[in-house]
């Protein structure tokens, strides 16, 4: 597939309004994309587990313009506010989609957002909101072509690749669980354009895999994900990451193969503190990490040395800390949770999730 594949032919329908909803999860890396060159393709290759809990629901209304004014026109809602705030990030977007998607300028449309997990927590919204957002156009496009549909794995190839577009990390918020995105020899048919189903066997240990999100601090980052990617240019270490991914990525298919714990956890973990000491390594260098970050994870190991347990942790783009372990172990570990580690979170806020099955439409 190239990028030409997902210009369309001509529109063989007329439609003049409607209204689409869908129901998009967030995901979390555990071999971390960080570092991508022109039009969003990724520097290395990531895999992630795809959540449940965590989503967005977005609701798009559409109404065909009566004369082409040749411009975008969108509002969008938070929770039923108008947010002018978010209107140059979806523009930019748009601005993206539109030689994939020829109709944006066409209509007037209303987009209609809310998150299951509060917007002041601190975790990314734009994978689950992209991804929502993507997957409402296309369900757009949908009618646009439906003298000669197109089968649900191209609808979910180009919501990804159309997500990827708005936020590169939202492109593996389409499918469940496993998702890769990003070229790499060790999955076949993997992607730099799309995310795609990890294509082989993953051992039992992993179904239901836990993930309590510990809320470390809910404030805005001082530094976005778009600026951190772009400080991987010339940074002294780059090509020794973006090589490593990959190696980590072919270790973790025999890991995921064999259920292998303890080496998940330090393949996880080491992916996790390397995504940090890229950041700490760029010019300007910076650290999204907090106190209490680094007292959850000492907590982590010394409760995982002292009890044998399987836990583990995560880092996204900033201070909050992903609990990851197995479903069998969850009573243990979330006890571990509540006695130990809430106290490092703002407001003692955590949020379970697990391992999930992707987006859903809404009727
Ligand atoms: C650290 O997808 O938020 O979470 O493409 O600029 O929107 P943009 O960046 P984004 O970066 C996510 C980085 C990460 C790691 C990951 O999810 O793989």
């Amino acid at each position: 597939m190239t990028e030409k594949d997902f210009i369309p032919k001509k529109y063989s329908a007329n439609v003049s309004n409607g209204s689409v909803t869908w129901e998009s999860p967030s995901n979390i890396a555990l071999v971390k994309y960080w570092g991508k060159k022109k039009n969003q393709i990724p520097e290395n290759p990531s895999l992630s587990f795809t959540l449940s809990n965590c989503k967005t629901i977005t609701t798009l209304s559409f109404v065909k313009k009566e004369e082409d004014d040749n411009s975008f026109t969108f509002d969008v809602y938070l929770d039923g506010d108008l947010k002018e705030d978010f209107r140059p990030k979806i523009q930019t977007f748009f601005e993206r989609i539109e030689v994939y998607l020829p109709f944006l300028r066409q209509y007037v449309f209303k987009i209609e957002t809310e998150n299951t997990f509060p917007h002041s927590s601190g975790i990314a919204s734009s994978a689950s909101g992209m991804s929502a957002l993507a997957l409402c156009l296309m369900s757009i496009e949908k009618q646009l072509v439906s003298d000669s549909p197109f089968d649900e794995a191209f609808f979910n190839q180009k919501a990804s690749f159309l997500a990827r577009l708005g936020s590169g990390s939202a492109c593996r918020s389409i499918e469940g669980d496993v998702i890769v995105w990003g070229e790499t020899e060790a999955v076949e048919g993997s992607s730099d354009l799309f995310g795609v189903k990890y294509p082989y066997q993953v051992h039992g240990n992993f179904e239901n895999y836990q993930d309590t999100i510990l809320l470390v601090d809910k404030g805005e980052k001082q530094v976005s994900s778009t600026v951190g990617h772009n400080l991987m240019h010339n940074h002294p270490y780059a090509l020794n990451r973006f090589q490593q991914a990959h190696d980590n990525l072919e270790e973790l298919k025999v890991i995921l193969e064999s259920g292998d714990l303890d080496a998940f956890n330090a393949l996880v973990e080491s992916e996790a503190l390397t995504l940090h000491a890229m950041m700490m390594t760029s010019m300007p260098y910076f650290i999204l990490m907090k106190p209490n970050t680094l007292e959850i994870i000492n907590k982590i190991w010394s409760f995982r040395q002292i009890t044998g347990s399987h836990v583990s942790f995560t880092l996204d783009a900033g201070a909050n800390v992903h609990v990851l372990y197995p479903q069998d172990e969850r009573e243990q570990v979330l006890q571990f949770i509540k006695d130990e580690l809430v106290v490092y979170c703002q407001n003692g806020h955590y949020i379970c999730d697990q391992i999930g099955f992707g987006a859903i439409q809404n009727q």
